[in-house]
């Protein structure tokens, strides 16, 4: 027997946690509907109507008149220092006071994510979900090796009872905000009521918030960092207010946390691209969120309307649904007996598409469950979007 005969292909060995990782379902999801004429309503997608291309255009000049050399040299792993300090003035007036050395900028809240998964989790040690959940974050924690323990959720988010549950985690991972992928918005009295059960178990909380400041009819309660700071480590984006593919996002933490997260950084990274932080600064520096934001809420909360009207139009009796107050998602309840991921073929065989529910349970997935984005294409798409899915679910009704 020859060498090469016994030999594998291939000189490289995968590392177990690579083996493990599976590809995302979402961006498999997202290849068939690249293809031309699907309506997706499956991408988390902002909508490209709502990026401020004349804004980035005019402070990118800016920067490169005043500061080229700066910009574009490497900078420091914790930022641009007046960006931080935004930040936190931004913090301060949803009530939470931090000092902006507890603000690490980072490429993305996803970045946020997997930098909180390498300082905070071991091989075989616990980190507690909501059911459903993001299912980037289960992706980013997954090399880190965890178990995952799903803590039991209602439409108004995680129960205080459940947390018990989830004690000797390492914290929870949790939305307040207009959910991905649920689309609910934890009210006041579970957000006090959720803090203190978590405080009562020793349970730190990992707050990841996107989408808080894309509400349609009144802001969200303030955020649970507020309510717990020592005890919460606190992610926000530019991805939603700006533009994802600035690749900017930011990690509030307790001091205590602060050193792990920037030794973290500086290996994954070195830093989050300075001239992006620099631009963007220039961009919101004077107040400019306060005019764009709320013309993405008012685009949003027409498409949110255009979809709830469609799907109150199309879907049949035995579906459900709850109505978001604010964000990017519906989430469906199709009748009980319809698996969802057997559905999706035959809905983008009719011409759209969306992201089965299955996905983002961590554990005892609810096969009948989808997610639908409002926000990627026009009212009228979303109708039609809808009409399809109606189609898909009336024929495989049908086929019994
Ligand atoms: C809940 C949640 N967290 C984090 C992210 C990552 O956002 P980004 O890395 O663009 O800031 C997303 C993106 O859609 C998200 O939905």
């Amino acid at each position: 027997m020859t060498a090469s005969q016994t030999q594998p292909a291939t000189p490289w060995q995968l590392a177990l946690r690579a083996a493990r990782t599976n590809p995302s379902v979402i961006r498999e999801i997202l290849k068939v509907t690249e293809r031309p004429g699907i309506i997706s309503l499956a991408g988390g997608l902002p909508s490209p109507d709502s990026f401020p291309v004349e804004a980035m255009r005019e402070a990118t000049a800016r920067v490169l008149r005043d500061n080229p050399s700066e910009a574009l040299q490497y900078a420091a792993s914790e930022g641009f220092a007046p960006l931080r300090e935004w930040v936190a003035a931004q913090m301060a007036e949803q009530g939470l006071q931090v000092d902006p050395t507890q603000v690490l900028i980072t490429t993305g809240s996803q970045q946020g994510l997997d930098l909180v998964g390498k300082v905070l989790v071991d091989p075989g040690s616990t980190v507690a979900v909501e059911a459903p959940t993001y299912l980037g974050a289960l992706q980013a924690f997954a090399p880190y090796e965890p178990g995952i323990v799903t803590v039991d959720c209602d439409d108004d988010g995680p129960l205080p009872a459940g947390l018990s549950a989830a004690a000797g985690a390492r914290f929870l991972y949790v939305l307040p905000n207009f959910q991905n992928p649920s689309g609910r918005c934890i009210g006041e009295t579970r957000r006090a009521a959720l803090v203190d059960a978590a405080r009562a178990v020793r349970l730190p909380l990992v707050e990841d918030n996107p989408y808080g400041d894309l509400w349609f009819d009144a802001a969200p309660p303030p955020p649970l960092a507020a309510r717990w700071a020592e005890g919460t480590v606190y992610l926000g984006s530019f991805s939603k207010v700006l533009a994802p593919g600035l690749r900017l996002g930011y990690v509030i933490a307790p001091k205590a946390l602060c050193p792990k997260l920037l030794q973290a950084k500086q290996a994954a990274d070195l830093h989050t691209p300075g001239f992006n932080q620099r631009v963007v600064h220039e961009v919101i520096r004077d107040g400019f969120l306060r005019s764009h934001v709320p013309t993405i809420r008012a685009r949003y909360k027409a498409q949110r309307d255009a979809m709830r009207a469609a799907l109150e139009t199309h879907l049949p009796a035995g579906c459900r649904w709850t109505v978001p107050s604010g964000g990017m998602f519906f989430w469906l309840e199709l009748p009980d007996d319809v698996d969802a991921v057997a559905l999706l073929p035959s809905a983008v065989e009719l011409g759209m598409a969306y992201v089965p529910g299955a996905a983002f349970f961590a554990s005892d997935p609810k096969p009948n469950t989808l997610r639908l984005s409002f926000v990627t294409v026009a009212p009228a798409q979303i109708e039609r979007g809808v009409m399809l899915l109606a189609q898909a679910l009336a024929a495989s009704r049908s086929r019994g």
